[in-house]
């Protein structure tokens, strides 16, 4: 073969090659989208980050998070590892040891830009009675720690932070709305939470005795935040 001849053989290849690379069709699971990148935090068993990734056919754009140690996830829940590892095979990054409290300063986290960034019904653990003052309180720090961190991580345009979280007495004192504001946050958006929109998604109670059973959702929601724009500061 002459060295023209090897020369266009190579660029025809690299023609073909070019179209099978077309792009993948966006896929779209509830208010989430294969294209965007998408943070999770405080997963339970990580099933709500898999049946994402089901959805999308990839994990490629799902970094997922726990605050719990990779020993912790198999003693936890029946089907953590088994999550993680289907997780990963679709090409998704999954981290220990991210406390949403002060997850910007994480060595990875702080390298990266978010479009969606969430956390499904925080909750510290059950240390005090659920309508305590003192349990209320560590809640309320929780949540005021992850707003502002995932600020942090958030991609400027279009953006927007999730809060998924119980309605109703003591939920409403956590002042989540209040708190979000006075992080420069405005509430976008607020849709019902339906379990069914996530097939495969198992809710955990996390703590105790029965981290892998699920906790009662009754009414909820999906809190939607955006960063406040300067000219709405005013
Ligand atoms: C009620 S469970 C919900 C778990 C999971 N998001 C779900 O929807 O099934 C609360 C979660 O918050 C996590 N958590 C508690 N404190 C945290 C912190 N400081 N940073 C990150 N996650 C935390 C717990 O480990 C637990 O997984």
């Amino acid at each position: 073969m002459g060295k023209q001849e090897e020369y266009e053989e190579t660029e025809s290849e690299e023609e073909s090659s070019d179209e099978e690379e077309e792009e993948e069709p966006e896929k779209w699971r509830r208010h989430y989208s294969s294209k965007h990148r998408i943070l999770l935090v405080g997963e339970g068993d990580f099933s709500f980050s898999l049946s994402l990734a089901r959805a999308f056919g990839s994990a490629r754009n799902l970094v997922s998070t726990t605050v719990d140690t990779q020993d912790n996830i198999a003693k936890r829940y029946s089907n953590g590892v088994g999550n993680v590892r289907e997780l990963e095979e679709k090409g998704g990054l999954v981290f220990y040891g991210v406390d949403a409290k002060e997850m910007s300063k994480h060595f990875f986290l702080r390298t990266q830009r978010f479009d969606r960034i969430v956390y499904n019904f925080p909750h510290v653990g059950f240390l005090y009675r659920e309508d305590s003052y003192c349990q209320i309180q560590l809640n309320k720090r929780l949540i005021k720690g992850y707003l502002s961190n995932a600020k942090v991580l958030l991609r400027e345009e279009k953006g927007e932070i999730h809060v998924a979280h119980k309605e109703g007495d003591p939920y409403d004192k956590w002042d989540l709305v209040k708190k979000a504001e006075k992080i420069g946050l405005v509430l976008h958006e607020m849709v019902p939470f339906s379990r069914e929109d996530y097939p495969g998604y198992d809710n955990k109670r996390a703590h105790g005795d029965c981290s892998d059973a699920p906790f009662r959702l009754g009414d909820c929601s999906t809190y939607k935040f955006k960063p406040k724009r300067s000219s709405n500061l005013a």
